[in-house]
């Protein structure tokens, strides 16, 4: 299956862009060191899908989080800043991610989904 490589240098911090990835909307997140915080302070809170944020992103990059834009109930765009965390907000039955993209309300079982990815350098990054 094809990969893709995504020059970093164009999110800048607190954004997001969407790309297309094997027909499927992928999230690239810039995190603010505010977000990537509150992420980490809820590291230990009761979740359906307990992870902790150091899970969610490769070791030294917590401002980058690359995740599948495919909320986990029925497959809506989540909508990026939305919701009581900040993180994501999927407007198709309510359900809310924080800033790591884990499930914190609603009816989605499962965090938004990491891709297999890595880094050729520090500002590009291969997905798949
Ligand atoms: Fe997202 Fe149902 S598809 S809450």
């Amino acid at each position: 299956l094809a990969s893709v490589e995504y020059d970093l240098t164009k999110v800048e911090p607190g954004q997001q862009v969407v790309i297309l990835w094997r027909k499927q909307p992928l999230f690239i997140r810039n995190r603010t060191p505010e977000q990537i915080a509150a992420a980490i302070k809820d590291d230990n809170a009761a979740m359906k899908d307990p992870q902790k944020d150091e899970a969610r992103h490769k070791p030294g990059k917590a401002q980058w989080l690359i995740l599948l834009g495919s909320c986990t109930h029925l497959g809506c765009v989540p909508t990026v800043g939305g919701g009581e965390y900040g993180g994501w907000f999927c407007p198709c039955h309510g359900s809310v991610y924080d800033t790591s993209g884990r499930i914190r309300k609603g009816p989605a079982p499962l965090n938004l989904a990491v891709p297999e990815y890595s880094f050729l350098s520090d500002t590009k990054v291969k997905i798949g």
